[in-house]
């Protein structure tokens, strides 16, 4: 009787579904109560952005599933089929395969936010390490639907990530044919395949879900990585995030809808558009851009094993980054000298990308060895180092006197 009422709302079926579940106050409280630092720029609407690609894949690819036929014989037909006679069929798939280039690119964006920013430094570490499990999830997800058009690429790109396993000592041709259901890609392989590329977005849903409860937790890190300390310092989420929220959104539909309308093919791979055919190599094998700089990584050290290690190291040493950089000041815009070293590692990033993309010789494997060395120099060296002695300059005493001080609104 006492919840009864503390129950703050009039209409009848409103109250009755509160009294039962309190929801209702719970997305109030979310969205409407929950204040927020008052200095979010843009940026900080990349994980909105982030969450509206992943319901728009998993709806494109409930669509799409349920015309698609995952085997050797019939999966690249099945997609021709999609795109020519299933009615709305090709607006269903290129938004689907353009959608995972854009989520990459939001995504992306929304970690180099996070690096630049310090969010992932105390106490918003666990969020960090869930965003990167999201991470994980996310590129074995991209793999894995990549495979299923069964194009030249599909195939071969398959074939080659997955042979890498031969490359553990002992175990490592077993663990392949229990990954593949036969100790090569085929039948059992692509079906599996879908199994999991249907699965692993349900994953990233639940995970996306833990990340933002963790961050409510805290609440938001802002530009000046300042904690807000008084009401002063913060807004309430609804409306003025809702907003901008919703500006952004919509200034990406423009873009995402230019790719789908106009450029559909863009981010696609011609050699996809053969079918796969186990008896002729494309001369170039290459992923989507998304994986290149790994691609470059996994390439640049010229032992199949090492190259490997040294591939998944890149992603995990991104786990430990909070332990990483010791400084105490979060934002970038108060430490010049590790501002600088950001911005090189972002050249580094983008230099392994187009080494990634190039044939594997000559200088290509050498410009890529350099920037892979400089890739890991820049965690376990220069970040530890730097981090701990450089002195900050500028650094606020609080989130509003920074925008009073100065003229950075
Ligand atoms: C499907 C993928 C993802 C979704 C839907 C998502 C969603 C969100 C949302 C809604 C926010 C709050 C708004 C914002 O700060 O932009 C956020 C914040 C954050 N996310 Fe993600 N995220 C995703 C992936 C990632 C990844 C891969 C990382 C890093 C490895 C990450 C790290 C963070 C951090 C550190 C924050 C706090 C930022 C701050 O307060 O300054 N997220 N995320």
């Amino acid at each position: 009787m006492a919840k009864q009422s503390q129950n703050p709302y009039r209409h009848p079926f409103v109250r009755w579904i509160e009294h039962r579940l309190p929801i209702i106050s719970f997305f109030e409280h979310t969205l409407k109560h929950y204040q927020v630092p008052k200095n979010l720029s843009f940026l900080w609407t990349g994980g909105f952005i982030a969450g509206f690609m992943l319901v728009v894949m998993i709806i494109t690819g409930i669509l799409l599933a349920m015309h698609y036929i995952p085997h050797p014989d019939h999966a690249f037909d099945s997609v021709e089929r999609i795109m020519r006679e299933v009615n709305f069929g090709w607006l269903i798939r290129y938004l689907h395969a353009n959608g995972a280039s854009l989520f990459f690119l939001v995504v992306y964006m929304h970690m180099f936010r996070s690096i630049y920013y310090g969010s992932y430094k105390s106490p918003r570490e666990l969020l960090w390490i869930i965003g990167m499990i999201i991470f994980l999830i996310m590129m074995a997800t991209a793999f894995l639907g990549y495979v299923l058009p069964w194009g030249q690429m599909s195939y071969w790109g398959a074939t080659v990530i997955t042979n890498l396993f031969t490359a553990i000592p002992w175990v490592g041709d077993s663990i392949l044919e229990w990954l593949l259901g036969a100790p090569y890609v085929g039948a059992p392989a692509l079906n599996k395949f879908f199994a999991l590329h249907y699965l692993l977005p349900f994953l990233m849903f639940l995970m996306v879900f833990i990340h933002v409860w963790a961050l409510h937790t805290n609440g938001s890190n802002n530009p000046t990585g300042v904690e807000p300390k008084t009401a002063e310092d913060t807004i309430p989420f609804h409306p003025y995030y809702t907003v901008k929220d919703l500006l952004s959104i919509t200034a990406f539909m423009v873009i995402f809808a230019f790719f789908i309308f106009f450029a559909p093919n863009f981010f696609g791979e011609p050699e996809n558009y053969i079918p796969a055919d186990p008896m002729v190599t494309p001369a170039h094998i290459v992923p989507e851009w998304y994986f290149l700089p790994f691609y470059a990584i996994l390439r640049a050290i010229p032992d199949k094993l090492g190259g490997f290690v040294a591939m998944i190291s890149s992603i995990l040493v991104l786990f430990a980054l909070p332990w990483i950089d010791r400084s105490k000041v979060r934002s970038l815009t108060f430490r010049p000298i590790s501002r600088a070293l950001f911005w090189v590692f972002i050249l580094d990033v983008i230099i392994l990308g187009w080494a990634g993309a190039k044939p594997a010789e000559g200088n290509y494997i050498i410009i890529g060895q350099f920037a892979t060395a400089y890739y890991f120099i820049h965690f376990l060296i220069l970040v530890p180092l730097v981090s701990r002695f450089e002195k900050p300059s500028g650094l606020p005493e609080s989130l509003s006197a920074y925008y009073k001080n100065s003229c950075h609104d």
